[in-house]
């Protein structure tokens, strides 16, 4: 996350016509969240289900937060506030206090990672009359056998149905690029009972990292001149959402953010299906527009300054849609590179334009049905460049392992909702205390095994849970947590950087089988020098395996013991703390493994304290990480599915002799740590002070990189860590891509708009016998954009963007 985010919206905001100025107008102030019990609706057109039950209501809850409030409670079931879900009661104090109940972090907090909160709807109506407000930390789940309806009554006052950044003042209550950790999922969201002219959103949605919406139907006005819209998101880093059908609506969703992974999304029967306020990178994958009179608007802004960095959009339809794509862009636009389009797979019927720009139409479609195979417009490399297009290019040429049919093979979190409560086997039953302070190792263990050797699923209650060796996960199993349960490795095991050991272990080299964790959080307590937070060597070639919301979070958090007390920042290189190296390496996907799909993972190393609450320090810390994402699979055949790595000292991704690799918006940042708060007083250090070797001596056994062939001796910004290296790997596609460096010794300026872009040299490094595709890069603070062996193939200067500068197709063939 970073706060420079919040200035390109700013610039766009300020050059926004009326015509497109955020069309939904969000509260003002806190008083419409007073509840009113009194108030019933009577609407015969809402019916309260009673569905199969979901294993999540019925099992025991004994989440805890150890260093939360007293008597703190996680689990919360909208119905033992209150709440009745019978479509006629106004629910909505009921649920708000099921979300706000213990001292959570609300209005005037910062930010806190003690209080997360589960808050569960079982099926039902659940009519509410004014915003439900999502505190920070919370995951709203809904019965996925039989979605819960959320559903506004006719006298609905506020501007969205779940508000999940609230502006109680003319900013949001949380800066959108530090809202972390949520997600909200399997509902069904009906603004229909509001006059079609009223503006109302389902979902308020400015957030950023480790957030999802997943498996929710916004059931919009389709009436004439309707002003409702499905998802409100203005500002952010973010995130993930897949599996979200939008009927009705002006706009299906308004989007604005830095980037995004979605994933799975129809469109039916709105005005326009998505509407971008700006963006740098978007990703858009499986998504299905269907009678809507304007697909996708990247058109904000003006020709001479446009608003809309990318979209990378493939395995998609447009179907009874008069112009699937309006665009800004012409051939003297600005900025240069804004507007790039990639469009791979893209299945057209009755779609009169496909791409339309300020002149007229740019690609033209036809009454009858057709496929795009790829087609796009903008900055070509391939490698040599730039050359500017606008026209068909070829396809990446698609490994069958990635594939399912002619489409990427793509895998929604696992929710187990037709196995009973019975399936499930829980960590605090099995003897671990998840307190943050017992030794967890044995009793989690023996919880994991017992579980595969039955069958069953882990589930592991809220909590931190403490290890102090390996946890070994062997084949076949299944964890899953309540909320975002913590486990955190301790001690002198972790501790030697010359013997890095795995945290979380997932099979042993030579086994097959597919293991799946869900909602974790991966972590480390004080030193850990030499720790692994997690090492997957179990192959899957007949089902993959996979990871969905697991987050690594390393340094930063109450209880981690490396917080502004113990590491807070230093600005002298030579001084490291070595009480503040967290992680030895965040995840490393070893040679025998395979077959691996990862969706909406954050491997982060804390660039601030989450749970400091004084504006005076913001937070600031300095915490070391070696290495990001090591991915080293011979037989390769990963997904990386909304997937980020942030703030490791040598690298953020890595790839190394493996092939067969989707990446749809892979993001990072470079291990320098801004001031988040406070936008007047910006201050930021870390690399190049201390640079990447400092305090990790590169390892050449995992194929460290030494910055000594790259650098060729230079100092300066050359050694920096690399947002994404690559080694003797072929078959990579990157479908949307974020390399991000903010800061140089103490300086902004570097990556300010318009500015030199010397934050460092160079971001993203092919090395040795390598071919990958590269659609939608988008790099910040980089002089150069990407780097064969040494050598720069791509400046900056030739590819001005919106913020980040932009390739739209780049490719080592
Ligand atoms: C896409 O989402 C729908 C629900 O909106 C779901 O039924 C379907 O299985 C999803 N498809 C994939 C490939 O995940
Ligand atoms: C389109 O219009 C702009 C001005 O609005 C002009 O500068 C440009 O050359 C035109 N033609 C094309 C093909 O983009
Ligand atoms: C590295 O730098 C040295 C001295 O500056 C120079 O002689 C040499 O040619 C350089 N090597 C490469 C590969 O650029």
């Amino acid at each position: 996350m970073h706060i420079s985010c919040l200035l390109p919206l700013t610039i766009i905001l300020g050059s926004l016509s009326p015509a497109v100025a955020i069309p939904v107008a969000e509260p003002a102030v806190d008083g419409i969240y007073a509840q009113n019990e009194d108030i019933h609706y009577r609407d015969s057109s809402i019916v309260a289900r009673d569905g199969p039950g979901f294993w999540m209501e019925s099992v025991k809850h004994q989440g805890i937060s150890p260093l939360g409030p007293s008597g703190y409670t996680v689990f919360r079931n909208v119905k033992d506030f209150g709440a009745k879900g019978d479509g006629i009661t106004d629910d909505t104090k009921a649920i708000n206090d099921a979300i706000s109940s213990g001292t959570r972090c609300g209005k005037d907090c910062f930010s806190s990672t003690v209080t997360p909160a589960v808050v569960y709807f079982p099926s039902g109506s659940y009519v509410i009359s004014a915003p439900l407000f999502d505190y920070y930390n919370t995951i709203m789940i809904g019965n996925p056998n039989s979605l819960p309806i959320l559903k506004a009554s006719s006298g609905f006052n506020g501007g969205s149905l779940i508000d999940a950044d609230p502006y109680f003042s003319a900013n949001p209550n949380w800066p959108a690029t530090t809202v972390f950790w949520r997600q909200i999922r399997n509902f069904v969201l009906d603004t229909t009972a509001v006059a079609a002219g009223t503006q109302i959103s389902g979902i308020h949605w400015p957030t950023a990292q480790a957030t999802s919406l997943q498996n929710i139907v916004f059931q919009l006005s389709a009436d004439k001149g309707t002003e409702h819209q499905g998802i409100f998101c203005e500002s952010g880093s973010a995130g993930f959402a897949g599996d979200l059908v939008f009927n009705g609506g002006k706009i299906g969703a308004a989007l604005g953010n830095q980037q995004f992974t979605m994933r799975n999304l129809t469109f039916n029967n709105a005005v326009t299906a998505i509407s971008h306020f700006w963006n740098w990178g978007w990703t858009y994958q499986g998504i299905n527009i269907n009678n809507c009179q304007l697909g996708i608007d990247i058109s904000t802004g003006s020709s001479d300054q446009q608003s809309v960095g990318s979209i990378t959009l493939f395995d998609s339809s447009f179907t009874n849609t008069p112009v699937a794509i309006k665009s800004a862009r012409t051939d003297s636009s600005a900025p240069h590179t804004a507007g790039s389009i990639i469009l791979e797979n893209v299945a057209l019927d009755n779609v009169g334009t496909v791409v339309q720009g300020p002149n007229g139409t740019i690609l033209a479609g036809s009454s009858g049905s057709s496929v795009i195979a790829a087609w796009g417009q903008g900055n070509q490399y391939t490698p040599t460049g730039p050359s500017e297009f606008v026209s068909d290019i070829m396809p990446a040429t698609r490994p069958a392992g990635l594939l399912d049919g002619s489409k990427f093979y793509q895998r929604s979190k696992p929710q187990y909702e037709s196995l009973p409560a019975s399936s499930f086997v829980s960590a605090r039953d099995g003897g671990a205390k998840g307190d943050g302070t017992t030794d967890d190792t044995a009793a989690l263990q023996s919880v994991i095994n017992n579980a595969a050797g039955s069958g069953k699923v882990v589930y592991i209650d809220a909590g931190v849970y403490k290890v102090t060796g390996t946890l070994k996960v062997p084949a076949n199993s299944k964890i899953v947590g309540e909320g975002y349960p913590v486990i955190m490795s301790s001690g002198d095991f972790f501790n030697n950087i010359d013997a890095p050991k795995p945290v979380v272990q997932v099979g042993q080299a030579g086994e097959q089988s597919q293991v799946e964790l869900s909602d974790l959080i991966l972590s480390t307590q004080g030193p850990q020098a030499g720790a692994i937070l997690i090492e997957w060597n179990i192959a899957s070639p007949s089902a993959p395996g996979g990871l969905w919301d697991v987050h690594a979070r390393v340094g930063g958090f109450a209880g981690s013991q490396q917080t502004t007390k113990e590491c807070a920042k230093s600005t002298n290189s030579a001084d490291v703390n070595k009480n503040c190296i967290a992680a030895y390496m965040l995840m490393h996907v070893t040679s025998s493994a395979s077959d691996l799909y990862m969706e909406n993972c954050w491997l982060w190393v804390s660039d601030h304290d989450v749970d400091v609450q004084t504006e005076a320090d913001g937070g600031q810390i300095t915490i070391y990480s070696g290495r990001g994402l090591n991915i080293e699979s011979t037989a390769g055949n990963i997904w990386l599915s909304g997937t980020s790595v942030e703030h490791n000292s040598l690298y953020q991704y890595q790839f190394v002799s493996t092939k067969n690799v989707y990446m749809g918006q892979i993001q990072t940042e470079t291990a320098q740590v801004p001031f988040p708060r406070i936008l007047s007083t910006i201050e930021k250090y870390y690399q190049p002070n201390p640079n990447a070797l400092t305090p990790f001596t590169p390892n050449p056994a995992i194929h460290d990189p030494d910055f000594a062939s790259t650098c060729n001796g230079s100092s300066g910004n050359c050694a920096l860590g690399w947002g994404l290296r690559v080694i003797d790997s072929k078959d990579l596609h990157v479908y949307g891509a974020g390399f991000y460096s903010f800061f140089n010794n103490y300086d902004a300026t570097c990556s300010a708009y318009g500015g030199p872009q010397n934050c460092q040299n160079s971001i993203f490094s092919i090395e040795g016998q390598s071919a990958l595709s590269v659609y939608n890069l988008n790099v910040l603070g980089s002089e150069s954009l990407v780097d064969q062996d040494g050598k720069s193939l791509a400046s900056y200067s030739d590819n001005i963007g919106v913020f980040t500068n932009n390739i739209a197709y780049f490719s080592t063939q």
